[in-house]
């Protein structure tokens, strides 16, 4: 390993504790214009959904869009406590279904509804209501409504983007003769998790995905929401979708750039690219090039699978980070799967020595927003603050988890306690049952 090139690798990778403080600081800057409609990288979208009571009952249908899978849920609310009666089923999304038209995605997804409803044995003789988790950036205009504003995660299907997606998906289950499902909610996967936690726990005010892509919400006075002229002088809450995915104000490395200039949304999703599972093992591959091409790893020899854009998955970066054997038998045998010739231990460690780096920086990147986001609520973290997340990276990678808890503790010093990450797992279709819920019981009042 050479020792110059390693060092400007870390030095550039490495996030102080000061440099975090910095990044709440510009995040909180971020959050304030958001709210008030000004123009700044994060969108703090209003949801039209609050916390749930905790007492919502039925039987509700879910989908859940948005990362590598697409997954239909069908379950039983008893108020409180876990659901019964939970049938899921979980289709593989091909890179062909994410790229095609929109018109194909939604036939695909009503589809597996048509798929989920005779296998599952759901029972439509009465009619059911559904929430729709869809996992990217939306302009909600209301509970059940919302058009898509940019796509994010690889997804590119044409004649979406300022469409309204609950329409889309309700024309899509009618063409496919579906009688007697109404579609009564609209969420994005983090208010999901949010509102699944705090179904059960009422200090649960903040919610996190760090998966294929990353995001957070959390819940907001109304009068502080400034954009919306006719809510602010009413009482209440709502939660933010804050889309941070898209924060920009980070220290970029070159290898940043380089991934950013080559994605498909050149310029958007800056964190989300330095964070998120969809992106980690890219930039492993990206600096593994580099290094190549300086000599310095796998004897100077390209190498065929590391040419390949996005040859290295964020699941590589796990099975590196699990390798705990002295001789990196793990590792090393990866690099012969991807066609690496004859690795040696120290290739094996640069390799380590990459991912490390990477996954130690996005987790301290997350850790500085999920501070910045529990400061935005209460400055001086007098409460108690549950944070519900999911998502892959978190829950997979290892050291993650630890590495945000620590940076957090960092950050928040003595009131440390009083802050609980707690992983919320499968919340983003699970909450939108509770969605659907709240919704189908104001619509009952009106
Ligand atoms: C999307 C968010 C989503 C996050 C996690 C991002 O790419 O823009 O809406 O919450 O991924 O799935």
């Amino acid at each position: 390993m050479t020792l110059n090139a390693m060092k400007t690798l870390e030095r550039d990778l490495r996030l102080s504790r000061r440099e975090l403080e910095s990044i709440v600081k510009s995040f909180h800057q971020e959050m304030k214009k958001g709210l008030t409609g000004s123009s700044g990288s994060l969108k703090m979208i209003p949801t039209y959904v609050d916390r749930p009571t905790g007492s919502e009952k039925g039987r509700y249908l879910a989908l859940d869009l948005g990362g590598t899978n697409f997954r239909i849920l069908s379950l039983t609310l008893k108020g409180r406590g876990i659901p019964s009666d939970k049938r899921v089923m979980k289709f593989a999304l091909r890179k062909r279904d994410i790229s095609t038209t929109g018109k194909r995605l939604f036939k695909f997804l009503a589809g597996s509804i048509k798929k989920f409803i005779k296998e599952k044995k759901i029972d439509l003789s009465g009619s059911i209501d559904l929430g729709f988790t869809f996992s990217f950036p939306v302009k909600t205009t209301g509970p059940a409504s919302g058009t898509l504003i940019v796509w994010t995660k690889g997804f590119s299907a044409s004649g979406v983007e300022g469409r309204d997606v609950v329409a889309l998906l309700e024309r899509a289950i009618a063409d496919e003769k579906i009688d007697n499902i109404s579609v009564v909610a609209l969420a994005n996967d983090t208010v999901g998790t949010l509102v699944a936690r705090s179904y059960d726990d009422k200090d649960c005010d903040v919610g996190v995905i760090i998966g294929t892509g990353t995001n957070a919400c959390y819940v907001e006075d109304l009068r502080n929401i400034r954009k919306m002229k006719n809510l602010r002088r009413q009482p209440g809450t709502m939660i933010i979708n804050i889309e941070w995915g898209n924060f920009n104000r980070l220290k970029a490395t070159r290898y940043d750039r380089q991934l950013d200039g080559e994605s498909i949304n050149p310029g958007a999703q800056i964190l989300e690219k330095m964070v998120s599972g969809m992106y980690l093992g890219e930039l492993c591959r990206l600096i593994a090039v580099d290094l190549i091409s300086e000599k310095i790893l796998f004897g100077g020899r390209a190498c065929g699978n590391f040419n390949k854009n996005m040859a290295f998955s964020g699941e590589f970066v796990s099975q590196v980070l699990a390798d705990r054997s002295r001789g990196l038998s793990g590792i090393i045998s990866l690099l012969r799967r991807l066609g690496v010739k004859d690795p040696g231990t120290e290739d094996g460690k640069t390799i380590r020595k990459i991912c490390s780096l990477l996954a130690v920086r996005a987790a301290r990147i997350s850790a500085a927003a999920i501070f910045a986001v529990i400061t935005r609520i209460d400055p001086d973290i007098k409460k108690r603050h549950i944070v519900a997340i999911d998502g892959s990276v978190y829950e997979k990678l290892p050291g993650f988890a630890e590495n945000i808890k620590s940076a957090v503790s960092e950050l928040s010093g003595v009131r440390t306690g009083k802050i609980r990450i707690s992983l919320t797992k499968d919340g983003s279709g699970y909450g939108a049952a509770i969605i659907a819920a709240v919704s189908s019981a104001e619509g009952d009042t009106k």
